[in-house]
């Protein structure tokens, strides 16, 4: 039997985080073997904020980025798709028959785009980011996935996707499954602030390729229990970030059990809590940091990964596209047309000569 498929991806916009590892990346890595997997690089979606000539200009030096990490995780391209959107012809115009079967109330009812919108400072929603989950949505159905491991925050967009697929196949037949979303076992990881979301855009983030030092640096300056001036004041566990982080990361469960005792207790202070935080952060990078290296060595190969992918991706686009535009009966409008003014052209000539 043919293997169910996954698409999922991400815009590059520079090197990944690790609320990107836990909440969609791990998933990613788990299930390549079970699925046929897709991976995009959305360059048009950083369209939809970041237009200018500049911002365009960057976006190779970030696709590089972006493919090492996927690489370093332990995306392995002998077995996954991974490849350029605006490379795919196709979805520039899957993304318009899409847009006919979504209304401008649902879209803007999306807490996402206010979101990006805000962020980006734009005070009035381009019509290219209200459609950004449309074409989202394309994305998602060109390979036709049955399944698209995200963070929490593109769960929204799925469900988008789904009401598409659905009343696409209610008008024109079953073209499309409908997908479903995955989201990580850590859906939404908190920035070193404290702030609800990592994120590179907030300076919260911690990167999969920082070194060592970096890590510590960004460690020790992690938001913590803020009443706890002393080390001997008991502290809050629950929701610190320093401990959200041992949870997540050091797999020495007795060693996190142990300090949070101490914590509790006022019996540690925070720079203790917060080295072997850094140590166990850095055993974590430690083999991504390796792997990076060892591609970002190969001179190339980066480019071909994606080069390689990127050809497979038009192929399943092509055929995709083809069957959409049969099953609306929209490619019959011109096969008609064309077949009978080429028969007439041909007759034509025939009197001609
Ligand atoms: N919206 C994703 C992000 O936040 C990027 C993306 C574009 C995507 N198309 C996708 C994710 C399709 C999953 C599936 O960066």
């Amino acid at each position: 039997m043919e293997k169910k498929r996954i698409l999922t991806g991400d815009r590059p916009t520079g090197k990944l985080h690790l609320g990107h590892y836990v909440g969609s990346l791990i998933n990613r890595v788990k299930l390549q073997e079970e699925y046929r997997c897709f991976f995009i690089i959305a360059d048009l979606h950083t369209l939809t904020t970041r237009p200018s000539k500049e911002d365009i200009e960057a976006i190779s030096t970030n696709i590089r980025e972006m493919t090492l990490d996927y690489l370093a995780c332990g995306i392995d391209p002998g077995k996954s798709v991974i490849y350029l959107q605006s490379a795919i012809h196709e979805v520039y115009e899957m993304n318009l028959f899409f847009e006919m079967l979504i209304t401008v109330p649902r879209l803007q009812r999306l807490p996402s785009l206010k979101e990006m919108a805000q962020s980006e400072n734009l005070k009035e929603m381009p019509f290219g980011l209200l459609g950004y989950p449309v074409l989202q949505a394309a994305d998602i159905l060109m390979p036709r996935a049955h399944l698209v491991p995200v963070g929490k925050d593109n769960e929204a967009h799925v469900e988008l996707t789904r009401e598409i697929a659905k009343r696409f196949n209610t008008l024109y037949g079953e073209v499309f499954p409908i997908p479903k979303v995955m989201v990580g076992e850590v859906p939404t990881l908190v920035g070193t602030d404290g702030k609800a979301k990592m994120s590179k855009s907030l300076g919260n983030a911690i990167l999969l390729s920082d070194d060592e030092k970096t890590v510590q640096k960004k460690v020790f300056n992690m938001y913590t229990d803020p009443k706890r001036i002393r080390a001997d004041i008991p502290g809050t566990v629950e929701g610190n970030p320093v401990f959200i982080y041992h949870d997540v990361f050091n797999p020495d469960k007795e060693e996190v059990e142990e300090l949070k005792q101490r914590y509790r207790n006022g019996k540690v202070g925070d720079v203790e809590v917060k080295e072997k935080l850094a140590i166990a952060l850095n055993a974590f990078l430690d083999p991504f940091r390796e792997k990076r290296y060892i591609y970002a060595q190969q001179k190339g190969y980066v480019d071909e990964v994606i080069y390689d992918g990127t050809m497979i991706m038009r192929e399943e686009a092509k055929k995709t596209l083809a069957e959409m535009k049969k099953a609306m009966g929209i490619s019959g409008i011109w096969n008609r047309i064309s077949r009978k003014a080429e028969d007439k052209k041909k007759r034509q000539k025939g009197v001609m000569v």
